[in-house]
């Protein structure tokens, strides 16, 4: 039996993180354009796609809360083959993996988060709000 043990990246490298306005659309949009040439920057273009549809559905989730605080996104590189994609809201309701009917309009989107994460992803409480994570991985060689 092998197990595929991930080791912390050996590479220095910066993780990047941008400050912004929780309700306007072009938040989301603003959470791609960072994603995207830090995932490049970082030789992981095979994660660009699902990297851009989570970033995209927790900036549509933390602009739905309502709060007014701003959200931070943030994408770090937690191991040579895992990202973490971020996004801190203030609002201190925890996200909740609902299952969507058939004709459900909405309720879809953390289970894409669930799907493309292989169900690593969640959320931490803070005293203004929380963060919510999803540790996207590339294939083992
Ligand atoms: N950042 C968040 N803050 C508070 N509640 C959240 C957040 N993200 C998700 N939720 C809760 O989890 C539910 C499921 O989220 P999701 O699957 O994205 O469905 P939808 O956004 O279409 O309602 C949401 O309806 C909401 O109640
Ligand atoms: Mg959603």
């Amino acid at each position: 039996m092998t197990t595929t043990v991930e080791t912390p990246t050996r590479t220095p490298v910066a993780d990047a993180v941008k400050v912004l306005p929780p309700y306007e659309p072009q938040s989301a949009a603003a959470a791609r354009r960072l994603l995207r040439p830090t995932l490049r920057g970082w030789e992981l273009e095979g994660l660009v796609e699902a990297g851009e549809l989570i970033v995209s559905e927790l900036a549509g989730n933390a602009a739905k809360t309502g709060c007014r605080r701003r959200m931070t996104v943030t994408v770090e590189r937690v191991t040579d083959r895992c990202v973490r994609i971020s996004i801190r809201d203030g609002s201190r309701t925890l996200p909740c993996l609902i299952e969507a009917g058939l004709a459900a309009e909405s309720g879809r989107g953390l289970a894409l988060v669930h799907h493309l994460t292989g169900g690593h992803w969640g959320a931490t409480l803070e005293t203004f709000g929380k963060t919510v994570h999803a540790d996207l991985r590339t294939r083992p060689t």
